[in-house]
């Protein structure tokens, strides 16, 4: 999202919803000293929680840099929807929604933003995606819909293997073949687990050049375990054509 709307130091940002205030300490990096970020919260808890991880992270940052980050970011307990009284003052660089509906906030938001700035969306479902679009046609928005990109991830394994039946220290006597362990397993070893190898693989996958052998042998390849599908994100430019 931060690649999408391109910003810079200096630059002035809307965020909805705070959330757990995860894309605030982005906001607040990307912006800097002289920027400025407003995060819209709807939830009390929410609210809380951003304002406490913030606050956790420039403690965070003040220990490791010896210098403390500026408060650079306004926590707004309210409903985007609602705000429209607040965003007169505002001229926005860039919006990032990341809520339910972003339709109803953007006829409250738009006049606020740049001609030519980016509102960036992050959406679950391609319906959601379809029902924002519509709606900005239906409502006649400034906004042309640049990019839709569907965000996924690859997982990969890379682990040390053990060598079945292998004199060497690697002996293990149960596991079959090659073993992934289940998605479990994964997620609570955090990839600490070895995978074993049959001795006789093991030395397939040995080169002749003794200066590559490697004491214990490396697994990599993608995981059966794969979260093939985290977002959907849209790129809504502000375009309003000028009056000749
Ligand atoms: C998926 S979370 C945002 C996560 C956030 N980007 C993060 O980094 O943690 C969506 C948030 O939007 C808030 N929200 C939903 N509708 C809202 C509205 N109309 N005005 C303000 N916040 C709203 C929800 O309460 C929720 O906390």
């Amino acid at each position: 999202m931060l690649m999408m709307i391109d910003i810079h130091p200096g630059d002035t940002v809307l965020e909805t919803g705070s959330g757990s205030g995860a894309m605030s300490l982005f906001l607040s990096r990307a912006v800097g000293p002289k920027g400025h970020v407003v995060s819209y919260e709807i939830r009390e808890d929410h609210h809380n929680l951003a304002k406490k991880n913030y606050r956790h992270w420039r403690a965070a940052w003040e220990i490791g840099h010896r210098e403390e980050w500026p408060d650079n970011v306004d926590f707004i307990l309210k409903d985007i929807s609602t705000a429209a009284a607040d965003m007169k003052s505002k001229t926005l660089d860039a919006i990032v929604l990341d809520m339910l509906n972003p339709q109803l906030a953007l006829p409250v938001v738009h006049s606020s933003l740049k001609q030519g700035g980016v509102c960036a969306v992050y959406l679950a479902n391609i319906t959601q995606v379809i029902d924002l679009l519509n709606k900005i046609r239906t409502y006649k928005l400034p906004f042309v819909c640049e990019n839709i990109i569907e965000v996924t991830h690859r997982n990969w394994m890379v682990l040390p293997a053990k060598i079945k039946n292998c004199k060497s220290s690697h002996m293990v006597e149960t596991k079959e073949n090659i073993e992934e362990p289940s998605q479990k397993e994964y997620e609570e070893a955090h990839i600490q687990d070895q995978v074993v190898l049959k001795e006789s693989e093991y030395n397939e996958s040995l080169s002749d050049d003794a200066e590559t052998y490697c004491s214990v042998p490396y697994i990599a390849k993608p995981s059966h375990w794969q979260d093939a599908h985290s977002a959907f994100l849209t790129k809504l430019r502000k375009f309003r054509p000028l009056l000749s």
